[in-house]
């Protein structure tokens, strides 16, 4: 009887002993390699708040930032066993990004689609985000065709028209309600579901046009789309060291109905305009429909439109409504910007798609506000081929394929080395271009940087831009309660619980 407790005990405690070992083996990675460690916990490595340890991925990686910066040009970390660099010089981060792109091609974000990438996840496989080496730069080549200069500026008559709309909006939500408070998270997402609909398929979404007590159909459907897709974001982060979890729980963004009625939506949007409806048009669906002509499949047009629609719909509205809440809580720089927006309106209050991305003060608040409130508050980089690390003091650090690197873009924004007072709203610091020197030197990085940069960054910055022109030069904001902001281990800092912002008509004297 002993003798068998004897053994259980005894394999109880070699069971154990082989987890720890297998948990713990690479905790001695960045030692041996001369790279300061930042010490992992046993099970769960540096960043315990991915598996629910009671904080989220971003305040993890500060803790560790703040602990090092100064000190140390990176740190290793652990993704439970896995070893990763978070990055904490501003320049090894522009090195990463840009200078030394080569050695860095991928993002860990390519890694989580590939074991569906042809069956149930293809279309968010398809968005360049997602997508790794050649397949990635073929995706941004195509779908980034369609979202050029040029291209928006023939387009730029969707944006003055669902402006519109959204101001008219706002004053039958005003009137309807008998109050001039307006729930500001909701205002964005029908503003940018409004103008997505109509520059992606070319439809009226109808979001900016029905009553304030309903939400149109697309917007409905298109919030949970994303919904699902960016709550999804922490289950992959947390299985990077056991991919098969994956493939074994069909794990995926985009849900099967989402799948069915984008391809739906697509397929009906490109048979109306081969039928010659809309063919004046210069939008995103005649883009798509070039890129049929090419041979692209129907799937392929579905990816590129989900992949404008997700940041377009989403992000856009996201920098939107935390900048008309922060410009709610600062009006001196809401009047400095109201001035120059009036300034540069024209009688009938027209402004030109060159006009409007030339206003110095309006660049300055936007990035001011991205800075501050970062929606997308970490990048993580795969090294693809050998390279090095200068850790300074004579130290070079090899650097090899797979490992990933991170780049922690909310706490370079929060650092106040480069951003005195971080947590005021000062758009005065980008004063005379400077917003393009700090990401320059690695410290601003609202869009990311080099070759993976944003690739939809000029429809992000026009959707945000015609909105608060239109709002602006028509209402007063002013914020009616403090929100707290929070990461939800997914990528980035959101405001919690509703927005809302009292909007006062404004008097003009003109
Ligand atoms: C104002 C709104 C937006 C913000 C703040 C934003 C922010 C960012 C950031 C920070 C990255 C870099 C991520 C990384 O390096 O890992 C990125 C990448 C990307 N963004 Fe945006 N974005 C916005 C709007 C858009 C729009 C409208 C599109 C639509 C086309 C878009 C499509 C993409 C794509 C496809 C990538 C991946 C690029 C690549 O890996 O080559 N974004 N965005």
């Amino acid at each position: 009887m002993w003798t068998l407790i004897g053994l259980l005990l005894g394999t109880v405690h070699v069971a154990f002993a082989a987890v720890y070992l297998y948990l713990t083996w690479f905790h001695g990675y960045w030692t041996k390699r001369g790279l300061v460690t930042a010490k992992p916990l046993t099970l769960l490595g540096s960043y315990p708040g991915l598996f629910g340890g009671g904080s989220s991925f971003i305040e993890d990686i500060g803790k560790i930032y703040n602990k090092y910066k100064g000190k140390q040009r990176a740190v290793g970390t652990f993704l439970t066993r896995k070893p990763q660099i978070l990055v904490l010089d501003p320049q090894l981060a522009h090195e990463v990004l840009v200078t030394k792109f080569s050695d860095y091609r991928d993002t860990v974000t390519s890694s989580y689609v590939t074991h569906s990438k042809d069956d149930y996840d293809k279309y968010v496989a398809r968005n360049p985000f997602f997508s790794a080496g050649d397949e990635w730069k073929k995706r941004r080549t195509d779908g980034g065709a369609g979202l050029t200069p040029n291209r928006l500026k023939q387009a730029y008559a969707i944006w003055e028209q669902t402006g519109e709309m959204l101001v008219n909006y706002m004053q039958r939500c005003i009137e309807e309600r008998h109050s001039n408070i307006i729930e500001t998270r909701d205002l964005c997402y029908r503003y940018t579901a409004q103008a997505m609909g109509d520059f992606i398929w070319g439809i009226d979404a109808g979001s900016l046009s029905g009553s304030p007590n309903e939400t149109s159909s697309f917007q409905r459907f298109s919030m949970n789309w994303v919904s699902h897709a960016f709550l999804s974001m922490p289950r992959f982060n947390r299985t990077p060291i056991a991919p098969i979890v994956r493939k074994l729980f069909r794990m995926r963004f985009f849900t099967q109905e989402s799948n069915d009625f984008y391809l739906k939506l697509t397929r009906d949007a490109a048979k109306l305009r081969q039928s010659g409806c809309g063919g004046e048009r210069s939008d995103y669906l005649a883009h798509l429909m070039q890129l049929q002509e090419k041979g692209a499949s129907l799937d392929d047009l579905v990816g590129h439109a989900l992949t404008v629609l997700m940041d377009g719909f989403e992000t856009s509205a996201a920098v939107l409504y935390h900048m008309l809440y922060t410009l709610g809580a600062c009006p001196e720089q809401q009047e400095k910007l109201r001035s120059e927006i009036l300034n540069a309106l024209a009688a009938d209050k027209h402004i030109s798609y060159e006009q409007l991305n030339a206003l110095p003060y309006l660049d300055q608040c936007i990035n001011e506000s991205m800075r501050m409130t970062s929606v997308i508050g970490f990048f993580i980089k795969i090294c693809t081929r050998p390279t090095t690390i200068d850790l300074g003091n004579d130290k070079i650090l090899k650097v090899e394929p797979g490992i990933t690197v991170a780049i922690p873009s909310y706490q370079l924004h929060h650092d106040e080395t480069y951003f005195p007072q971080p947590d005021e709203f000062r758009p005065e610091r980008f004063d005379n271009g400077a917003a393009s020197e700090f990401t320059k030197r690695g410290c601003l990085l609202a869009f990311g940087d080099g070759p993976r940069i944003c690739l939809g960054m000029r429809v992000g910055l026009l959707n945000v831009k015609m909105a608060l022109l239109r709002i602006l030069s028509e209402f007063k904001v002013e914020q009616t309660k403090k929100l707290s902001l929070s990461s939800d281990s997914g990528l980035g800092m959101y405001l919690n619980g509703d927005v809302d912002l009292r909007y006062t008509r404004i008097k003009l004297s003109k």
